[in-house]
């Protein structure tokens, strides 16, 4: 998955977000469990996040990411020849919410399906894509990363209620244009931590009870100082490893954008990796931890508001539960 000589080779055409309206500010969250807004910043970053209406699905909130996306790229949804959806929040269980969202954005009948490496899943969606077109099985593709978590948190958990919101971000990509091209995407998987962050019911190995539901085993569960350990170490490797194949290094990126789990994970990326925090495309503050959709968010706010320019060097890395993580390295 180096930089290599298949052709052609793919580029970010356009990209789009999407964040729904309600704001969740850690004032509020002071009133559901005992925390506190310094601890919340202090420890993580985050000062709000955003939650989903009760009837919006995780399809409704990618395909508005998906249309502004599209719009951006200046193709339309009947152009893509395929559909790929980071997400660990689909509607339902089955089908795949790419399936929905095809139906939704009026794309034709296109293969559509999900990809379930949870805060991963965007950067692995964008690598899957990047090879359907060096083979030239695909000519555009649109990868979105989307999470309604707030369906699938213990609000009575302050561990986890205070870290995740909801969102959604999407890129389209098509064939490479002048010197705009993904250089490099790498994916991993470690099931050594599969335990330390998960939903434990509700899959075929323990199906819900009423139960599990009483105990909230439906629900994400997580010993973050595991996650954060490794967070640090993996995301600075894979960092390094993209940087490497393309025959890069940390001078020529313009700027990261990482996954916005914690604040304090991404400053200590920035340090191991002597690229300085300006550098670095955050909104953890304004919308939490949004799983697959953190970085295509970031990454569309900083193209819309103008930091990210044509012909600059982008770097995205990601972790979460698996424990899988990913980079990839692309010049826009
Ligand atoms: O995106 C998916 C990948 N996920 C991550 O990358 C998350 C990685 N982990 C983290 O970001 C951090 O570990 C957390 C933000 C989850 C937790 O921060 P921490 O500094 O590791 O805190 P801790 O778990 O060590 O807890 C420290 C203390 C504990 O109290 P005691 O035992 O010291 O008395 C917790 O009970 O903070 C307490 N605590 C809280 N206090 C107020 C935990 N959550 C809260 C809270 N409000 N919301």
């Amino acid at each position: 998955m180096s930089l290599g000589e298949l052709s052609p080779q793919s580029c970010i055409l356009g990209t789009g977000a999407y964040a729904p309206a309600q704001v969740l500010t850690n004032a509020d969250l002071e009133q559901r469990v005992d925390t506190s807004d310094a601890w919340i910043r202090e420890r993580t970053g985050i000062g709000e996040r955003r939650v989903a209406a009760s009837d919006e699905a995780a399809s409704d909130m990618a395909k508005v990411a998906a249309q502004r996306a599209l719009e951006a790229a200046g193709i339309q949804a009947t152009d893509l020849d395929m559909i790929i959806v980071g997400t660990i929040s689909a509607d339902m269980p089955l089908p795949a919410c790419a399936a929905f969202l095809q139906a939704k954005l009026g794309a034709r009948q296109v293969p559509s399906f999900d990809v379930a490496a949870a805060c991963a899943g965007f950067v692995y969606a964008l690598s899957i894509g990047d090879q359907f077109i060096r083979t030239g099985m695909a000519k555009h593709v649109l990868v979105v990363g989307v999470e309604l978590l707030s369906r699938v948190l213990n609000w009575e958990d302050r561990t986890t209620c205070v870290l995740f919101g909801d969102g959604a971000g999407a890129a389209v990509l098509g064939p490479a244009s002048g010197d705009a091209r993904v250089l490099s995407t790498r994916l991993y998987t470690d099931a050594s931590l599969a335990s330390s962050l998960c939903i434990p019911a509700g899959g075929s190995k323990e199906p819900l009870t009423a139960e599990g539901i009483e105990a909230r085993r439906d629900k994400v569960h997580m010993v973050g100082q595991d996650i954060f350990k490794v967070a640090v170490k993996n995301l600075t490797s894979a960092s390094r490893t993209a940087l490497d194949d393309a025959g890069l290094t940390s001078t020529d990126v313009d700027w990261v954008v990482p996954h916005q789990a914690n604040l304090r994970i991404i400053s200590q990326v920035s340090q191991r990796l002597e690229i300085p925090m300006d550098r670095f495309i955050i909104n953890i503050d304004r919308y939490g931890n949004t799983s697959s959709a953190s970085i295509p968010m970031a990454l569309d706010e900083g193209i819309r508001d103008g930091r990210v320019k044509p012909g600059q060097t982008v770097l995205m890395c990601a972790l979460g539960a698996g424990i899988s993580w990913a980079s990839a390295l692309a010049r826009m």
